[in-house]
């Protein structure tokens, strides 16, 4: 095991640890950037279902259903196709509308996960197209689906999902360009943009990785925290909601992720001076109303851990802590600002002694209700 886990503590940190090259691994051979192309046989095989699509309806659970959330803001934002995200625990009970004209994205790192298969197969009887995104080759889900695309992320040992979610998005991205491409719905500048900046996430990923330091240091403060809140807005949100749940996974910590506008309805009033709030804070559209949640934090005497673009002052001037990730577009920011949360959360774990591969009570897969 010693040797599986390639010098790393755990596997967990060896799998942080591979997502530049695994990232990398799952746009081999799709992404073109030169020559200004996406190509994915699942998608080319079936673009004329996409293109007539009414609606993607994207099932998951877990992790995976953060990734589908990431991946409603891309899609709706460069194919301008409308997304619904679903568990596919409550899709499957609650009699659904399924139309013959929807695609469905199954996303399951495992391929096994019993209720997305269960909600796959609903989907399927309705007429409806399933798509999957799977990283376990020859899964069942892989096997159900009408066509797909693999992640290749590689084995994941770690109980709590983290190079999943990162290739679970660069492959859902990789499918939103090429739509927005089908559909014209993104200007020819804009799309060489993006592949050319999707090309070298690898690289600030890398970079994003040197924050573990700041991350152990951070984790080193609060490892006794009995709350934390973690808010972020667009496509950070959900990323707010993946950082929260790392950290109760592993730490068993309660942590609570929300949208940074919903604080006000709610979440608002916990902040003490005991409350840590990771506030993912990127030089992005609406960053003047991040820096406003985070005078709003402030003033209240919580204690502000910001992730921030490299260079920021503004937020940097009133956080307590910050984590610089390298700046990015704002739609692929997510695959940066996960990085330093997931080494927050494993820092925190391990400091309090906790099972970080095997957390307590929860399965890798859960393959039955
Ligand atoms: C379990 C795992 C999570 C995972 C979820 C969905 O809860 O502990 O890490 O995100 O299942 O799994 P899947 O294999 O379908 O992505």
């Amino acid at each position: 095991e010693q040797i599986e886990k390639g010098g790393y503590d755990h596997f967990m940190l060896k799998e942080i640890y591979e997502q530049p090259s695994v990232i990398k691994d799952t746009y081999r051979g799709r992404l073109h950037a030169n020559e200004g192309l996406i190509k994915m046989a699942g998608i080319e095989d079936n673009l004329q279902k996409f293109l007539n699509a009414d609606r993607i309806l994207i099932i998951a659970c877990g992790t995976s259903w953060h990734a589908g959330l990431v991946a409603e803001y891309i899609f709706e934002e460069f194919a301008r196709i409308p997304v619904e995200v679903e568990y596919a625990s409550e899709f499957r009970y609650r009699n659904p509308i399924i139309r013959p004209t929807d695609v469905v994205i199954a996303i399951s790192q495992s391929g096994e996960t019993a209720d997305t298969l269960a909600a796959i197969k609903l989907a399927k009887q309705h007429g409806a197209f399933v798509f999957g995104v799977c990283n376990v080759v020859g899964s069942s889900i892989s096997r159900e689906t009408d066509a797909g695309a693999y992640t290749h992320a590689g084995p994941e040992i770690g109980v709590a999902s983290t190079k999943a979610f990162t290739t679970q998005i660069t492959v859902l991205t990789l499918i939103a360009l090429r739509l927005a491409q089908a559909k014209g719905t993104m200007n020819n500048s804009d799309f060489h943009r993006y592949l050319q900046e999707l090309e070298i996430i690898p690289e600030k990923v890398a970079e994003a990785l040197m924050t573990n330091d700041a991350a152990q240091a951070i984790a080193a403060i609060y490892k006794d925290a009995p709350n934390c809140l973690y808010l972020g807005r667009g496509y950070n949100f959900p990323v707010a909601l993946e950082g929260a749940l790392k950290l109760k996974e592993i730490s068993y910590i309660h942590a609570e992720g929300y949208p940074a506008a919903e604080m006000k309805h709610g979440p608002i009033a916990l902040i003490d001076e005991q409350m840590p709030v990771v506030i993912i804070a990127q030089k992005q559209e609406h960053y003047d109303k991040i820096v406003s949640n985070i005078q709003e934090i402030k003033s209240r005497s919580g204690k502000i851990i910001a992730v921030v673009t490299k260079g920021d002052v503004q937020v940097r001037d009133l956080a307590d802590h910050v984590i610089e990730v390298p700046d990015t577009s704002d739609a692929l920011s997510p695959l940066l600002t996960t990085i330093p949360l997931q080494l927050l959360s494993y820092h925190i774990a391990v400091m309090r002694g906790c099972n970080v591969d095997q957390p307590r009570n929860l399965a890798k897969s859960v393959t039955v209700e």
